[in-house]
């Protein structure tokens, strides 16, 4: 299938099933925190999802709780690259031109890549080998062409063997999390 073919099939599936996944999602949450990358990692690197997408509102919450810094990016739209903020509190962040919250640069500190310990990526797809469809910005494809550390994903399982044909530009993530 096309990549935008793929983006609209994932998407509203995720819509008809936001509201009896709790129970999965939760799942995932708990496979990310047995994980022994998510266990030693400092700084972590996320985004705040926004809906449909697997909600990581818990995930930096314990994050928080752990004592583990959160790092989430803001988007630079003109040349669609990202930078890191650490943030202490949902107080330090706004609501973007994408209707995702990001971090409020004078209020926060900016980190450069190898500053992050963990990055999880967010996606909408994966293939079998672990190449991604994201949103269509293509903003983490170029983020992890400068980031060298290591990557999760969170997804259902069947977000996880969907064929698509990876391109060029597109990077891999490490490691897919799902509910089982
Ligand atoms: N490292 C990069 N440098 C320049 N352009 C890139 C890079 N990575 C991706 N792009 C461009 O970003 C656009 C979106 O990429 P795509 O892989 O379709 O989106 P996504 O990964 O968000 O699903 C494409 O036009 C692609 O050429
Ligand atoms: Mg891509």
């Amino acid at each position: 299938m096309e990549k935008q073919e793929i983006r609209k099939y994932v998407l509203e599936k995720l819509q008809k099933m936001e509201h009896s996944s709790d129970k999965q999602v939760k799942q995932i949450h708990q496979n990310l925190y047995f994980n022994k990358i998510w266990y030693k990692s400092l700084v972590i690197g996320i985004t705040m999802s926004k809906s449909p997408e697997i909600s990581t509102k818990e995930i930096i919450t314990e994050a928080w709780r752990m004592g583990k810094k959160v790092a989430i990016p803001k988007c630079n739209p003109t040349d669609k690259s990202m930078e890191f903020y650490i943030i202490n509190s949902v107080d330090q962040t706004e609501l973007s031109f994408y209707g995702v919250l990001e971090p409020i640069p004078d209020l926060c500190e900016r980190l450069n890549p190898n500053q992050i310990d963990l990055l999880i990526v967010p996606g909408l797809a994966f293939n079998r080998n672990g190449y991604r469809i994201g949103f269509g910005g293509g903003y983490y494809d170029r983020f992890l062409s400068r980031y060298y550390g290591p990557t999760i994903a969170l997804a259902y399982e069947w977000q996880t063997d969907l064929d698509f044909y990876e391109e060029i530009h597109d990077k891999k993530v490490d490691c897919i999390l799902t509910e089982f």
